[in-house]
């Protein structure tokens, strides 16, 4: 028995069940051994057999041999045989993730951390790597799919989808399943992409075991409602004995690696850090300086805040969850308009009593509430009735923490413009136009793992970032600088007018000179009589373009989904037709597999 080894926490181990054939001199001798052997493992040595010398008839030691053995999860080798075989069964409930900006990623993996722990075995998986599996084989799915674009899967689904919805898709009626959509109702096709996956897996035969839920923006208790009773119906058969010697995984696969963590692991109890989307960290404003210079369109804007004191780390490529708070002259101009006096008392959407002025202030999206309820009439409790939750606004860090450790940097464009007569203000975007270091910002990191550096340094970058899409190129740059990348860098930016819009000009020449940046190439759409924006740079130097594909490059794409990324995407197939020579099929299949490959990486908005 010996071997290097993951073992339960102390206390469990120490607790000997009542029905042990052991006297009471045995427990505590047993005991002691056990939590000695648990030092051992910390300190990461080989943990010794009970001594011939132990104090313990033979019944005893057979007895606490046993215990031992069935207590530890197994090392690397033995647990990837038990994984295999397990694979085998396929009784392990898979929990898929279509995931553009980290959501439903995050509630796949919360979802498989709680069956985790009423053990059952599980893994979770990227919908990108859904190849890995065969669905014709098992026996229970969950899938948690957000929308992007206009009705379409994330981008790490795609692919999937045009398998799922080809002819060619197997039948699946051994498969079971349950789904979560996630969306915004804000958009005409809500949660289609879940939709379409749902009726899809229908139509093939799949049984659905419980219905699906269409989750909006403020998603967290309807979602962590349906992940409960999803579990509840789950056959409790699945699930582990603690006496059991089978040790199942969790996998899940981010940053490009696969982690297995034994089930009876202490890896399995990651610690929540402190300040998350639940519990947001008030941060200080350290820098708030406007970018665009006088005449310009635009207000873009420089960040910085501070993390010290948190406990918060990121990397590049991440995003900061901003919580607003409403405009208080919107609030007031409300409060007066419809007659209110601002103390009547209101449910919040978690469902705390607070009074009106608080409600709209701090709760609930307000910027339409003059165009739906123009005059007095409706009554309060009424009016929040028909709000959404205020949610939060997502920001490209654009640092790196390699050289800003404790800080993050935001480059935010406020968004202001006149409908129906009236001006609007974006709420979050003016927050931060108008924040001050005395007032904290409430913000948490929100992962990214789908937008990361090559893990090679040597691997070519095409970075493609008009407007605040510069934001995470910023942070690429510094740190491919930070580590002395060699690979090359090769950056596409994009705004109005140079004169005023250049934004990071001084750095990005900077990274020029020092080498860091290969090439800048810009298109500055109003500086001529005719429009010119990225996707025409990109096609006057097809041909380098291509040849950067053929040394491997990485495409990232940043910024504006509604019309830049579709120009960009479908500027990237014309390179592929005419500076590679293939056909319009070869092209899409040729951009397919850089996808798959996760070298054509988008984070778009
Ligand atoms: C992953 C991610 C990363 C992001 N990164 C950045 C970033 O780095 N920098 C950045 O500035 N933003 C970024 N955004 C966008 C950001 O989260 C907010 O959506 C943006 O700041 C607007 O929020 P707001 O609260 O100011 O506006 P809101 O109050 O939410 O109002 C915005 C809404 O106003 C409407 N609207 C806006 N302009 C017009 C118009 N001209 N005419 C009519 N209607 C209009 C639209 O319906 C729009 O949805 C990112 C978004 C995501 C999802
Ligand atoms: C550019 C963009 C396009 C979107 N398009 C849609 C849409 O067509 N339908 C919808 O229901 N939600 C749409 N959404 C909302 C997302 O689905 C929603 O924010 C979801 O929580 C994202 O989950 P994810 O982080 O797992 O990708 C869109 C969001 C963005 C930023």
């Amino acid at each position: 028995m010996e071997g290097s080894i993951e073992l339960v926490p102390k206390e469990n181990i120490q607790k000997l069940p009542e029905t042990a054939p052991l006297s009471l001199v045995e427990k505590a001798w047993i005991s002691g051994f056990l939590a000695g052997i648990m030092e051992y493992a910390e300190a990461g040595r080989p943990f010794p057999s009970i001594p011939k010398w132990a104090p313990i008839s033979p019944v005893a030691r057979q007895w606490a041999e046993e215990f031992i053995f069935n207590l530890l999860s197994f090392p690397q080798a033995e647990l990837q045989k038990e994984e295999e075989s397990s694979r085998a069964n396929h009784s392990t409930i898979k929990i898929f993730f279509g995931s553009q900006t980290g959501n439903a990623e995050e509630l796949a993996k919360r979802m498989g951390r709680k069956l985790q722990s009423v053990k059952f075995p599980v893994s979770v998986i990227d919908l990108a790597d859904f190849k890995s599996v065969d669905l014709t084989k098992e026996s229970y799915a969950i899938f948690f799919i957000s929308t992007f674009g206009e009705g379409e899967p994330p981008d790490n689904a795609r692919e999937f989808w045009e398998y799922l919805s080809s002819s060619e898709a197997p039948r699946l009626e051994n498969l079971q399943y349950a789904l979560l959509a996630l969306g915004d109702s804000a958009y005409p096709d809500f949660c289609q992409a879940g939709k379409n996956v749902d009726k899809r897996l229908e139509e093939l035969g799949a049984k659905r075991i419980y219905p699906r839920i269409d989750c909006d923006v403020d998603y967290e208790e309807s979602a962590s409602k349906w992940i409960d009773s999803v579990l509840e119906i789950l056959p409790r058969s699945l699930q582990i004995s603690d006496q059991s010697k089978q040790a199942f995984s969790v996998e899940t696969k981010g940053e490009g690696q696969k982690v297995s963590v034994p089930l009876t692991s202490k890896k399995v109890s990651v610690p929540q850090p402190p300040f998350n989307k639940q519990n947001p960290f008030p941060s200080r404003v350290l820098e708030n300086r406007r970018l665009t210079l006088m005449g310009s369109e635009k207000e873009t804007r420089h960040l910085e805040l501070s993390l010290e004191g948190s406990d918060l780390s990121y990397l590049p490529g991440d995003a900061v969850g901003v919580f607003p708070t409403n405009w208080p002259v919107l609030v007031q101009e409300i409060i007066e308009t419809l007659g209110y006096t601002g103390e009547e008392i209101v449910p919040t959407p978690s469902g705390e009593n607070v009074p009106l002025r608080e409600a709209l202030y701090r709760h609930y999206e307000i910027n339409s509430i003059l165009d739906d309820f123009p005059k007095k009439g409706i009554g309060a409790l009424e009016l929040v009735k028909n709000l959404r939750s205020l949610s939060p606004r997502y920001y490209s860090i654009a640092c790196s923490p390699k050289l800003y450790e404790m800080e993050v940097h935001l480059t935010v464009v406020v968004v202001r413009y006149i409908q129906h007569g009236r001006w609007r203000r974006g709420i979050c975007s003016n927050f931060l136009a108008e924040a001050s270091p005395k007032v904290p910002i409430p913000i948490f990191i929100r992962s990214n793992p789908n937008f990361r550096i090559p893990s090679d340094p040597d691997a070519p970058m095409i970075m493609i970032g008009p407007g605040t899409g510069i934001a995470p190129f910023r942070a690429f740059l510094q740190e491919r600088m930070a580590i002395g990348a060699k690979g090359k860098n090769w950056l596409f930016f994009g705004e109005q007018h140079r004169s005023t819009d250049f934004f990071y000009q001084e750095e990005l020449e900077d990274f020029l000179k020092e080498g860091v940046l290969t090439r800048l190439d810009t298109a500055f759409s109003r500086d001529q009589s005719y429009k010119i924006y990225v996707q025409h740079r990109m096609l006057e130097n097809a041909q380098d373009f291509w040849g950067w594909l053929q040394e491997g490059a990485y495409v990232y794409v940043c910024g504006d989904a509604h019309r830049m990324a579709k120009d960009v995407d479908a500027a990237l197939h014309r390179i592929c037709e005419t500076a590679g020579g293939l056909s319009k099929e070869k092209a899409q299949e040729y951009v397919q597999n850089l996808r798959s490959s996760k070298r054509y990486l988008r984070d778009v908005y």
